[in-house]
């Protein structure tokens, strides 16, 4: 798994970082111990208490990206990146079971599932968290942040004094894929896949979408969360589940289910 991972970008970091949190998860077990609980400091009761949906406290916007864009550089998981922006602090705003909660169990979003092109990893991420903490209403928030993700110019997110490249171009989507959001910016910006300039797109997208996330996540805990978008990708309008722009990838007609 490790060695496939390798193959598909910016492997070696991400491979010492899963190795070094499997050998110490893996250390702390066979002292029969729980592991994040000797992290996390936490005892046993604190540690099964996670009853869902978990605890939530508004997060600093600006705050979640930059942890984000940070998180993206030493794995260079997009998945593990958002999550990174939004979980630490609640450990530290809430505490259990966001300081327990191992990150690095979500790197494989990287690339749209280990590289497959699917679902964006950033939108992965944010659904777990967004899933976990939203309850009933995630599904309205999920699909609102599917939306913008699909009809916004990316990336928003500046870096600053952090920014590990100069980035000029931005590029909308059109689609939550991870294959068809960085081939749109790769073929605008002119760069391939392994480019430092799609490497830092991609973590400023991983900002962008924990700073969604954190601002709707904060509206939604204040009672304020007013869903933007009918759920329009239904599966009994269409007979499938699907995006609704059928033509961006039928050019030649839209096919029928039943011939
Ligand atoms: C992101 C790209 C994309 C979008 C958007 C999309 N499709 Fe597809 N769809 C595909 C691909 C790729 C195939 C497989 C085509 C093949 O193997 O020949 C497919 C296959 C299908 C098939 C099966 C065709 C067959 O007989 O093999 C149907 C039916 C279909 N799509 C309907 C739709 C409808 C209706 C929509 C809009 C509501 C839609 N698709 C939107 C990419 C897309």
């Amino acid at each position: 798994m490790q060695e496939e991972l390798e193959g598909t970008e910016g492997g070696l970091s991400r491979r010492k970082l899963l190795v070094g949190a499997g050998l110490l998860a893996a250390g702390a077990v066979g002292m029969g111990i729980n592991p994040m609980g000797v992290l996390a400091g936490a005892n046993e009761a604190e540690a099964s208490a996670a009853a869902y949906p978990w605890p939530y406290k508004k997060l600093d916007i600006a705050e979640a990206g930059r942890l984000a864009y940070e998180g993206y550089y030493p794995g260079m998981s997009c998945s593990y990146a958002t999550l990174k922006g939004i979980f630490p602090l609640l450990a530290k705003s809430v505490g259990e079971p966001y300081r327990s909660f191992p990150i690095e169990g979500v790197q494989w979003g990287v690339g749209g599932v280990v590289g497959w092109g699917t679902l964006c990893g950033t939108l992965m991420g944010a659904g777990l968290a967004i899933g976990l903490i939203a309850g009933d209403g995630a599904e309205a928030i999920i699909n609102d942040l599917m939306f913008w993700y699909s009809e916004t110019e990316l990336p928003i997110f500046n870096p600053g004094k952090l920014a590990h490249a100069e980035l000029k171009v931005r590029s909308v989507s059109g689609s939550p894929l991870c294959h068809l959001s960085t081939a749109k910016w790769m073929s605008r910006a002119g760069v391939g896949y392994k480019d430092p300039l799609r490497i830092d797109r991609c973590a400023r997208v991983a900002a962008d979408v924990a700073m969604q996330t954190a601002t709707r996540l904060n509206k939604w805990v204040a009672g304020e969360y007013r869903p933007e978008n009918k759920r329009k990708y239904s599966i009994t309008e269409f007979g499938l589940a699907a995006q609704t722009n059928c033509a961006a990838c039928h050019e030649n007609g839209v096919p029928k289910l039943f011939k």
